[in-house]
């Protein structure tokens, strides 16, 4: 694969997509090694895009499916993450073969920031279902700038999002270019949409109900009207409403409250600069113009 430099870190082009080094090995791995099974659920995104929120609605729909209730809800003691492994950040990170017969849910979901061609290789024509979570990019650079900096542990600096804007406009970032990782979905939820899903950040913030009932429909878990009648779908949205899980103190893993600081649309307008918005503009419009897609 070819590679460059990306904050002082090298990154590998691997079928178009940007890695570290740990990730690229684990989508190769992946890529070798993994049998998918015919109820396999995989949540996909782009980093920063509701990944989290995405996961938990997905347990929590699941969970009640096979009658589970909200208390003592495995949400409240794993993170999302926990419960959802990435592919490559997690699973094959840490093993070329990991053993995946214990698998703590069922059906197995599994989590991913892979275009969709390089997520499908192993997948043959197994009938797996596939959601992905799509954000306003403009959100997800303020997003990411935030998360990077906590990850530092130190404050954001407008350097940093200065450098970001301009590594979006290359294409040239972790799990970029950022087009390529949407457009691969989009396409391919018009293609196949019984098993691709194309889902909004924005969508879920303003219409929660509809959104989730589409979710529920598409995993094959839709709600009865009784459930409907009796709040089942607002109970759910409760449950994995960023006020609430934020506040389960989920410590396993150390990083629960990372993935949580405003869950809001449109905070970009707080943080970037007119002559940053006009950048990143000129870019969605030349990437994604004819595509049916609208940000
Ligand atoms: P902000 O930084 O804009 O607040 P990911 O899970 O893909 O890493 O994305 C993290 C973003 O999703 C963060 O956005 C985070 O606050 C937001 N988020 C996490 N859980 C959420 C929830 N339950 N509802 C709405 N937004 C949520």
């Amino acid at each position: 694969p070819s590679d460059a430099d990306f904050q002082g870190a090298k990154i590998y082009n691997y079928q178009g997509c940007w890695y570290r080094n740990f990730a690229l090995q684990a989508v190769i791995d992946f890529q070798r090694n993994f049998k998918p099974t015919d109820t396999d659920i995989i949540l996909a995104s782009y980093p920063k895009s509701g990944t989290t929120w995405a996961k938990a609605l997905t347990v929590a729909l699941l969970e009640r499916s096979v009658g589970g209730s909200c208390n003592n809800h495995p949400l409240a003691s794993g993170s999302p993450h926990m419960l959802v492994p990435f592919f490559e950040l997690d699973l094959y990170r840490k093993s070329p073969e990991p053993d995946l017969t214990k698998f703590p849910s069922s059906p197995r979901v599994f989590s991913t920031h892979m275009p969709l061609h390089t997520l499908r290789q192993p997948l043959m024509n197994a009938p797996c279902k596939i959601v992905y979570m799509c954000r306003n990019v403009k959100d997800v650079l303020v997003s990411r700038w935030h998360f990077y900096a906590k990850m530092a542990k130190k404050e954001v600096e407008r350097s940093d999002l200065e450098s970001m804007v301009e590594s979006f406009c290359r294409g040239v970032h972790y799990f970029g270019p950022f087009w390529d990782s949407v457009l691969s979905y989009w396409r391919g939820s018009l293609e196949d949409p019984e098993h691709v899903l194309f889902m909004k950040y924005e969508d879920l913030k303003a219409e929660p109900c509809a959104q989730v009932m589409r979710l529920a429909e598409f995993l094959g878990c839709p709600f009865s009207q009784e459930e409907k009648r009796g709040g089942s779908v607002e109970k759910i949205l409760e449950l994995c409403s960023f006020g609430n899980l934020s506040s389960f103190d989920v410590n396993q893993t150390g990083t629960h409250n990372i993935f949580f600081r405003k869950g809001e649309v449109d905070d970009w307008k707080n943080h970037l600069t007119t002559e940053m918005q006009k950048k990143i503009d000129m870019v969605i419009q030349e990437k994604f113009q004819g595509s049916g897609l609208e940000f």
